[in-house]
């Protein structure tokens, strides 16, 4: 079975105080409140990491991740944050990938297969997102745009590396729009994924991969998601800021 995974992205949001505050009390709830082998991953931003750390060495199902690292092993590359030093904090993720950082801040699908890479090389799983944007939806090609992007950003993996790979199917018309997929939406896109990984590996390796599903996703709307066959948690944005909100997405795997 493949492993259920509900990861919150932070984004550039909570100030030191409040971040270790925030994930106190997630810790707390997901230890009084879950039940299940569902992970749970609070992607924060990398100041906040060690001391999150700390409080997640005695949480035996919250890991940490970060949200983004450089391709580089180490040098000269002021202001960025390497592979090893995240690790070294004790995250075990890293978001790679996501919508904002290709829009904003230019990362193409080669700049991301070399931070996978160096991911994987430190032992961080990278929660690799993908996914079209409106224009792309509407005009029919989303199929070939997340397939490129699967190609180009994690197919020159060998079998072994892509197992240790979790994937991320975020439209990026649905990201912090409140604009979700439908049920049946993001469903169609994870089969997809997962007969293009058939296609590419083998069936087996397709049947064990985690696809997270991302984008405007809350307590209402979980249930329906999650209950799709080919979704196997998710990447929460704005209701992972709030522990009630996202302790019961997490909920949504007790029963
Ligand atoms: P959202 O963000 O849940 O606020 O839409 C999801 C994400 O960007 O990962």
């Amino acid at each position: 079975m493949r492993k259920k995974i509900v990861a919150g992205n932070w984004k550039m949001n909570l100030d030191y105080q409040t971040g270790v505050s925030l994930f106190s009390e997630i810790v707390n709830m997901v230890k009084d409140e879950v039940i299940g082998q569902q992970e749970v991953v609070v992607c924060s931003p990398a100041v906040h990491l060690y001391s999150l750390g700390q409080l997640a060495h005695s949480a035996t199902n919250v890991s940490i991740g970060a949200q983004n690292i450089y391709q580089a092993e180490s040098g000269a590359f002021t202001g960025e944050i390497s592979a090893s030093q995240v690790k070294s904090v004790g995250a075990d993720y890293v978001i790679l990938g996501h919508s904002e950082r290709r829009a904003y801040f230019g990362e193409t699908d080669e700049v991301l297969a070399e931070k996978t890479n160096v991911a994987l090389k430190h032992q961080l799983t990278p929660i690799f997102c993908i996914g079209e944007t409106k224009e792309e939806r509407e005009s029919g090609q989303f199929f070939d745009v997340i397939k490129s992007q699967l190609e180009k950003g994690l197919f020159h993996l060998s079998e072994s590396d892509f197992t240790k790979i979790v994937l991320a199917y975020e439209p990026v018309w649905a990201i912090g729009t409140g604009l979700t997929a439908s049920p049946e939406q993001a469903q169609e896109v994870h089969a997809f994924i997962r007969e293009t990984l058939a296609n590419q590996y083998n069936q087996a390796l397709a049947d064990s991969t985690s696809i997270l599903y991302g984008g405007s996703c809350n307590p209402t709307n979980a249930p329906d998601l999650f209950s799709q066959p080919d979704i196997d948690g998710g990447l929460i944005g704005g209701a992972s800021l709030k522990s009630r909100d996202f302790t019961d997405i997490v909920k949504v795997f007790n029963s």
